[in-house]
């Protein structure tokens, strides 16, 4: 008898153990983001990366670009994105000489990213220094090709030291002092973010979008993120506003090979017209697309300030109304996502990204 009641009495316990166990994790939550995983895991369908180009279809571009039939022997995808494909390409080595590279960077993006093309013409035209060699550009309705020149594999992302990081700085105050000068026309539809106005704007439309978006989102949150932008719209235009690159972290900088000259890349989608420190406050922040430049900012600062012949202490004092502002951006960017119907980034759900960025901009 006793042999029958323990196994019951046992059943009986591990019962009991799980009913808590699952109303513990209800209350904690756990069971809660269990399922918010599982959502996630099923609305990730809602991501459509790029079509992948063809070898032929690369090469092809190419040849239309020499003038002449070039052959390629293999490329080595280095980003696949829903809005973006680049590769390196290897040229078969009987076209080398009359290529005049042996690899070249292969870059295909689509709308809305398909602004690129006039962006990439423009950082051309008005001759902006420390930027890769753009070989052609071809645009269709919806999307654009480029070739560029190789820069190597190292990123200021992977190798820093505190020599580089004032260079880097120095550089970045030359590209903004170029384009202060150039006179080439900025593209049609390139965005102005110069006013109070329009950075306050761009907060209430944030908002707005927040709202028709998540009906559950924080109201209050998403006021207190306006009342941050207004705050730092007044500061962030007393200064001067330039050609800003937007989207400039240690991983958008190459450094090219053999000389390590910081060379900035990826002009994209992400430039606009805006208060001159963004680029730095940017380069300068604890972003993950950083990583260890983060412990150089000093000498960023320090290389910039130099260039641009402003005061250190007043520079790092703008920095970040300059960060936060750089986080609506971002924000504004996540929207435009959620307005085209995508709930996913390559880096995860959409929605919590929103949450985070929110928390960023009001600290
Ligand atoms: N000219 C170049 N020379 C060497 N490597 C390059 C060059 N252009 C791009 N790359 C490499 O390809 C990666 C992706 O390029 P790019 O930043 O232009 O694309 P993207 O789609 O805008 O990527 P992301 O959104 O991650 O910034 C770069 O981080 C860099 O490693
Ligand atoms: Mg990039």
């Amino acid at each position: 008898m006793l042999f029958f009641v323990r196994p019951l009495e046992s059943i009986l316990e591990i019962t009991k153990c799980i009913v808590v166990f699952a109303s513990q994790a209800l209350q904690s939550g756990a069971f809660l983001y269990y399922l918010k995983i599982m959502k996630n895991e099923n609305s990730r369908v809602n991501l459509q990366l790029i079509v992948f180009p063809e070898v032929s279809e690369i090469e092809k571009f190419i040849t239309r670009s020499i003038g002449k039939k070039v052959q390629v022997t293999h490329i080595n995808v280095l980003r696949h994105r829903d809005f973006s494909f680049v590769a390196r390409v290897f040229i078969h080595p009987h076209f080398r000489s009359l290529v005049g590279f042996d690899t070249l960077i292969y870059k295909k993006v689509k709308a809305p990213w398909d602004c690129e093309a006039n962006i990439a013409l423009y950082v051309k035209n008005s001759g902006l220094p420390h930027t890769a060699r753009l070989i052609e550009i071809s645009k269709a309705p919806i999307t654009a090709q480029f070739l560029q020149e190789d820069l190597g594999e190292l990123s200021l992302m992977i190798r820093n030291s505190h020599k580089l990081a004032l260079e880097t700085g120095r550089r970045l105050a030359e590209i903004h002092l170029m384009a202060k000068s150039a006179t080439a026309e900025l593209p049609e539809k390139l965005e102005r973010f110069d006013s109070a106005k329009s950075i306050v704007e761009l907060a209430a439309d944030c908002y707005y979008k927040l709202h028709e978006h998540f009906a559950d989102f924080d109201r209050l949150l998403a006021l207190q993120m306006v009342g941050c932008a207004v705050r730092d719209a007044q500061k962030l235009t007393e200064g001067d506003m330039c050609f800003q690159h937007g989207d400039v972290y240690a991983e958008n900088i190459m450094l090219r090979q053999t000389s390590l000259a910081p060379t900035f890349i990826d002009w994209s989608y992400f430039c606009f017209v805006g208060p001159q420190l963004y680029d730095l406050a940017t380069l300068t922040s604890a972003h993950s697309k950083n990583r260890a430049l983060f412990k150089r900012r000093d000498a960023v600062i320090q290389g910039y300030c130099d260039v641009a012949q402003m005061p250190v202490e007043a520079v790092k004092e703008m920095l970040p109304a300059a960060f936060r502002f750089s986080r609506l951006m971002f924000l504004k960017w996540l929207l435009v996502r959620v307005d085209m119907g995508i709930t996913q980034t390559t880096v995860g759900p959409v929605r919590p990204l929103i949450d985070r960025v929110v928390q960023e901009i009001i600290g």
